[in-house]
This record gives C-alpha cells, sequence and structure tokens, in this order.
C-alpha cells in the first residue's frame, strides 16, 4: 500500500519538439502534477534541448508549476534568466556548480522552489551540506542526457538513504526520481521512497497516455 499518492511529473523531453503545445495540453488532461523540462547544454551531458525562450512561450498556456532540471555546466551564469521565464522549480547538478549554497540561496530569494540532483556515480553525502536548504532533491536514476534509457536500480539506494535522512531530520524536500521509471519499474522506486516520478518516454511514447499516469496513481 502506498502511503500517500505520488506526483508524477512528466518530461517534455519524450514529447514532439514541433509541438511543444499539444504535448503540454496532454499532460494537462492526463493529469498530471509538474512539467518536467530538461534544459540540457551540449557540454555537462553530450545532448543539447531547450533554453528559456520555450519555457517562456509555453508559461501562459498552463497553471502547473514548472519543474525546470538544468542539466547544465555553471548554471549560475543561466539561472536567473529560468526565474524571469516563468520556472517554478529550479534543479541544479551538485557537479555543475562551485558554489551551490550561494545559488540556493539565490533562487530561494527569488522565491522559486530550489533543487538538487546527482548522477548515478555522486553519492548522498556530497549533498549534506545543503540539504536543509532544498525543496526538492532528484535522484537521477539513469546517466542524463537521453530519455529512454533503462533504470539503473543501484541508485534506488540513494532514494532508501534520502527517505531516511529526511525522516531522521525533519526534512521537507520532495524526493522526485528520474529515469527509466514505467509500469515495470514504478513500484520499486515509490517503496525506496521516491514521491515524485519523471515520466518521459512511458509517457509520451505509449499509446494512451493517461491511463499510464492514472495507472500508476493508482497504485496496482
Ligand atoms: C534524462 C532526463 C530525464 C528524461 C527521462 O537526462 O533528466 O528527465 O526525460 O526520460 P525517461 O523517463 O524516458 O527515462
Ligand atoms: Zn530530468
Amino acid at each position: 500500500m502506498q502511503q500517500k499518492p505520488v506526483l508524477i511529473a512528466p518530461s517534455l523531453l519524450a514529447a514532439d519538439f514541433g509541438d511543444m503545445r499539444s504535448a503540454l495540453t496532454l499532460i494537462e488532461k492526463a493529469k498530471g502534477d509538474w512539467v518536467h523540462f530538461d534544459v540540457m547544454d551540449g557540454n555537462f551531458v553530450p545532448n543539447i534541448t531547450f533554453g528559456t525562450k520555450m519555457i517562456a512561450d509555453l508559461r501562459p498556456l498552463s497553471k502547473l508549476p514548472f519543474d525546470v532540471h538544468l542539466m547544465v555546466r555553471r548554471p549560475e551564469r543561466h539561472v536567473k534568466r529560468f526565474v524571469m521565464a516563468g520556472a517554478d522549480h529550479i534543479t541544479i547538478h551538485i557537479e555543475a556548480a562551485v558554489h551551490v549554497h550561494r545559488l540556493l540561496s539565490y533562487l530561494k530569494d527569488k522565491k522559486v522552489k530550489t533543487g538538487i540532483t546527482l548522477v548515478p556515480s555522486t553519492p548522498i553525502s556530497r549533498l549534506m551540506e545543503i540539504l536543509h536548504m532544498v525543496d526538492i532533491v532528484l535522484v537521477m536514476t539513469v546517466n542524463p542526457g537521453f530519455s529512454g534509457q533503462l533504470m539503473i536500480d543501484e541508485c534506488l539506494k540513494k532514494v532508501r538513504q534520502l527517505k531516511e535522512i529526511k525522516k531522521k531530520m525533519g526534512y521537507n524536500f520532495y524526493i522526485e526520481v528520474d529515469g527509466g521509471i514505467n509500469r515495470s519499474t514504478y513500484k520499486h522506486v515509490v517503496d525506496a521512497g521516491g514521491e515524485v516520478l519523471v515520466m518521459g518516454s512511458s509517457f509520451f511514447s505509449t499509446e494512451d497516455p493517461l491511463s499510464e499516469i492514472a495507472y500508476i496513481k493508482g497504485g496496482k
């Protein structure tokens, strides 16, 4: 039995880039909770996606929280423009910035929800000094860069660790999990402590995305 309903964050990375407006409408229809934007710079990760203009252009079309996952080097150079574009959550990689504390403080000051994330090879211990400042911890369960990859099961150990830390320290951050989540893997993620599930290919590449979310929320 699930403790409380999980939140679903469909990722536009797996949508048709020629028709993002329809992709957003589909997320709304399917009762997605957050819209996940995978911003990639071709440097921190080996792929390039989109930037602030797409977020700003989609912003008036939806009231759902825009959950921006920045896979870019030196995120401090870019965050201001993502805030201005209408991001509600900004998640940065611990591996991509040196002055993470300063950056999270800036985002808090701008009333944006703060997120921190880590690639599969980075341990949770890297986050200990800043966990009290974040609203979201995003655990990557694939190496970032592409949708449609298989989940790396070992990463769920970090989800369990975070659940423990959260309970012990009384923190309130969401545990969001990203990569390879589908009908056959989501239960492991939820059992480990995942509270927000990013769904890219399992949402956009299925015949019936609406029932995909209903299925997972139903906890079948
Ligand atoms: C990968 C991205 C993910 C991606 C997930 O770098 O961070 O958000 O969209 O895609 P799936 O769900 O297909 O693994
Ligand atoms: Zn992502």
